[in-house]
């Protein structure tokens, strides 16, 4: 039964998880390369954290410094908006480079591109909007906190507070919707699949670095993968790399308690909402409902999920920390959920269903750096 407490909670798939067979576009990492100041993010080796899960070896990918942004999603964000105007107006030029594809454009401004936000992907979406000058809306919850609006504007946007949660907003941004407003949203919802699903392909670049870079650096392919969910598309994006043929690596969704619309999801076999309102100090996940697009790709691909209380994120904040990473709330909060699967409440059931001994080894993602400074140097004192 699904309760509303702070205590950690968890989901075993009962089944084996599955395995998929995923087409990318074969342009995702080469437009990502030209982007400006395009560089691979790190993958640091975290032996604090290793002691603390009780492993050999955690690597962890730092996208605390992406492209400009304190996150990973402006990968996403920007393939996606690629995407959709090349859909909408065409390429006869063949761009792939967004300065060239700017000028391209101008025949068909003003456009605004339209999105809701927890903060990291709409301060995305604003950046891409404005290196293809063209104008950003950006819809936010009425609790967001100022640091991160105020980021989201000094990208030139147009930010406005909705009454309500994340989930309004993704509601009012759809609204918006017309030939000059073209939303730009993360998740997706009847009829609005197509962007979401770049947007998502636009992760994968994500995870073709790590492969690159563990193979340089000789290091083994994990045994789990832990991503952290908030509507569960970085997750659909994860399941999708590592339960493709040939990977046995088990991939695990971690969530705050009060926002753990997956987890609730896969308890009950269906999707299932999350009431708000939602409080977690890991604001990127603050999501009432998961996005159907990635749902059953969730449900079979996930080995675990597991809902932890904010302490966890915070415990785990430190730990990076002393492994190198600045790691802000959302960014910490799969080596969190591993923490609280491997090494906490869970720990012996969860060892034995995944296969982890100390020889094993774990990839967390550290999807964002300090995005509320203030918050970052409350929680690790001495850093930030
Ligand atoms: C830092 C960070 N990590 C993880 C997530 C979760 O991503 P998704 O909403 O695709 O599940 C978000 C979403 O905003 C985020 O900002």
């Amino acid at each position: 039964m699904t309760t509303t407490t702070d205590l950690p909670r968890v989901y075993f798939n009962p089944s084996p998880p599955d395995m998929l067979t995923t087409t990318l576009d074969d342009r995702i990492l080469a437009f990502h390369e030209g982007l400006p100041g395009y560089a691979p993010t790190r993958l640091v080796h975290a032996p604090h954290l290793a002691a603390a899960l009780g492993v050999r070896d955690v690597w962890v990918k730092d996208e605390s410094s992406r492209l400009g942004l304190p996150a990973y999603k402006i990968l996403g964000a920007a393939w996606a908006v690629y995407r959709e105007l090349e859909t909408r107006y065409g390429n006869p030029e063949g761009w792939t480079q967004l300065d060239e594809f700017a000028t391209q454009l101008q025949a068909h401004t003003p456009l605004t591109l339209v999105a809701a936000t927890d903060g990291n992907h709409g301060r995305a979406v604003a950046r891409v909007a404005r290196l293809l000058g063209l104008n950003a809306r950006i819809l936010v919850p009425q609790d967001m906190v100022r640091a991160r609006i105020d980021a989201i504007a000094s990208e030139g946007a147009r930010v406005t507070v909705v009454r309500g949660t994340y989930d309004d907003t993704v509601e009012a941004a759809a609204r918006l919707a017309d030939e000059r407003h073209l939303v730009i949203s993360d998740t997706a919802w009847d009829g609005y699949t197509r962007v979401p699903g770049w947007v998502v392909e636009g992760y994968s670049t994500i995870f073709r670095e790590i492969d690159a870079q563990l193979a340089l650096q000789g290091g083994r392919a994990p045994d789990v993968v832990a991503a952290q969910m908030g509507v569960g598309s970085l997750a659909m994006a994860v399941v999708q790399h590592y339960r493709a043929p040939g990977s046995d690596t088990h991939v695990v969704g971690v969530e705050p308690t009060g926002a753990d619309c997956v987890l609730r999801s896969l308890e009950a076999g269906t999707l299932t909402e999350a009431p708000g309102p939602h409080r977690s100090i890991m604001a990127g996940l603050n999501c009432g409902n998961t996005s159907p697009l990635a749902w059953p790709l969730l449900r079979t691909g996930l080995s675990a999920s597991v809902a932890i209380p904010d302490a966890r994120a915070q415990e785990v904040m430190r730990l990076l920390a002393k492994d190198g990473v600045t790691s802000g709330e959302s960014g910490a909060a799969g080596a969190g959920g591993l923490l609280e699967l491997l090494a906490g409440t869970f720990a012996e059931e969860a060892r034995a269903r995944l296969g982890v001994t100390e020889d094993s080894t774990v990839l967390v993602i550290s999807t964002e750096g300090a995005t509320d400074p203030d918050a970052y140097t409350r929680i690790v004192p001495g850093e930030g």
